[in-house]
């Protein structure tokens, strides 16, 4: 082991860490980070990084927002705790379900909350199962996801995920979960194939799976509007328009998980408006509270919501929910990220930092390492490669990403690395021009010194 810092060798003899090599870990100890402010990260040896990837995709807001800080500070003193269980109620869930009712971009009965991605894509799938069963269709019961998908990690929504490091070894995907093809053109299209036909497609395959299947054994479609830890993979034109189509003529119930796009990361203020369709349900987490607590929801349509009234009087009871829905502190929090994003026209300005955040970043595409450049909104990657003319991907055991990301570190960035040798950028939504430009050279440093290594290497010539 190389000499690791007293929190480092802490760290390593108590932590199991989410995602990590944890063989690896035991060597090179973790980056152990102290403080944030605004875009900024400080780790304990007081370095500043740019959090490029405001923090796990979540952090809107940045880092110290006072206002986010206070709103929890006031709610913590005046009810820290209330569940909603057994007809108990608080104000700050009712007043953030009323929000996200209002600001939903599908007709939202109700909304149930939950306080992770994965607990909120759960709770899709138990809603749809638990809605066919009171409509009498118990065979419709089948949930179709998408390869390089990313739905949480739970047992059911880590079966929605489509990667391979989510199933292997434990036992996943579970029954009755089905992955379509993924809409990433640059790997999956034909020679020539333009985006319009790949995604004709890829919708053409999706249907002859419902048809294959049966269409009285499918219940629901989940889709990220743009795939974030696949990759950030952005759907080829006319994709959405065209397997919306598809769920519609099977009565598939279609869910998009908004748990990155919601909240205005595409310059909308949820993917599903950037991406032009309008699921039968949405599910939202990460900038929610910007990351400040955990809390996510599921919204709830009124042809569903009924069928719950149904069971609940079979029944007796619903009979789902997490100690922490609707947690009042978080509420509290989340309901003061709404009224910031409102206020400051956060989503708008997100829209107008995006030509810019888009532009530095498809220049990057001409990097002699990059495959693709990619993105929609404040949010992209770049695909490294080994050869870009024949799109050769490098061996995963040389480990150029994890390096290309350690670079970046070095030069005061925080990236991540995604499957397929992605790195992927998606900073807080209030990062300003000169900030973006910052970021950008710090990544174009980055990528030369990977570029540097990878030939010092030979991995590429
Ligand atoms: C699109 C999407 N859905 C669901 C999840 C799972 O969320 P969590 O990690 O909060 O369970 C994530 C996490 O990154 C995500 O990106």
């Amino acid at each position: 082991m190389t000499l690791l810092s007293n929190l480092a060798v802490r760290d390593v003899e108590t932590l199991v860490h989410p995602y990590t090599n944890l063989a690896a870990l035991r060597e090179t100890g973790p980056l152990v980070l102290e403080r944030g402010k605004g875009v900024f990260v400080y780790d304990s040896n007081g370095k500043a990084y740019i959090e490029g990837m405001a923090g796990l995709w979540c952090t809107a807001l940045g880092y110290g927002n006072e206002e986010l800080v206070e709103a929890a500070a006031q709610q913590m003193r005046k009810l820290s705790f209330a569940h909603l269980f057994s007809a108990k109620s608080h104000d700050p869930a009712i007043e953030l379900a009323e929000k996200l009712k209002e600001i939903a971009p599908v007709p939202t009965s109700k909304v149930f909350f939950c306080n992770s991605g994965s607990e909120a894509n759960d709770s899709q799938i138990k809603l749809v199962w638990y809605m066919n069963n009171a409509l009498g269709r118990p065979r419709k019961k089948k949930i179709i996801s998408r390869l390089k998908a990313y739905h949480g990690v739970t047992i059911a929504s880590a079966s929605l995920t489509g990667l391979p490091a989510n199933h292997r070894d434990f036992d996943l995907p579970m029954a009755g979960i089905l992955h379509a093809g993924c809409p990433h053109h640059y790997r999956f299209a034909h020679a020539g194939e333009s985006e319009e036909d790949f995604a004709s497609r890829l919708a053409a395959e999706l249907d002859e799976m419902i048809a294959q299947e049966g269409p009285d054994t499918v219940a629901a479609f989940i889709a990220e509007p743009v795939m974030g830890a696949g990759g950030v993979l952005v759907p080829p034109k006319t994709y959405f328009e065209k397997v919306t189509r598809v769920c519609r003529r099977h009565d598939v119930y279609m869910i998009a998980d908004e748990v990155i796009c919601g909240f205005g990361r595409l310059g909308t203020a949820f993917g599903s408006q950037s991406l032009g369709f309008t699921p039968d349900a949405i599910s939202v987490a990460k900038a929610l509270t910007s990351g400040y607590l955990p809390m996510a929801a599921v919204t709830v349509p009124e042809p569903m919501y009924q069928t719950l009234l149904d069971e609940s009087r079979k029944i007796g009871t619903f009979g789902h929910g997490f100690t922490y829905s609707g947690h009042p502190v978080a509420a509290a929090v989340a309901l003061k990220a709404l009224e910031i994003y409102a206020r400051d026209r956060i989503v708008d300005q997100a829209a107008q930092k995006t030509p810019h955040f888009q532009a530095r970043l498809q220049a990057l595409g001409q990097h002699a390492l990059v495959g693709e450049a990619r993105g929609l909104g404040l949010i992209g990657a770049v695909e490294l490669v080994a050869d870009k003319a024949t799109k050769r991907s490098f061996d995963p055991k040389a480990g150029v990403a994890p390096r290309a990301v350690r670079f970046a570190e070095d030069e005061g960035l925080m990236v991540r690395f995604l499957v397929g040798d992605a790195v992927s950028i998606c900073p807080p939504l209030v990062i300003t021009r000169e900030e973006i430009d910052e970021l950008f050279d710090r990544r174009s440093r980055a990528l030369d010194r990977t570029l540097d290594w990878a030939r010092r290497e030979g991995l590429m010539s």
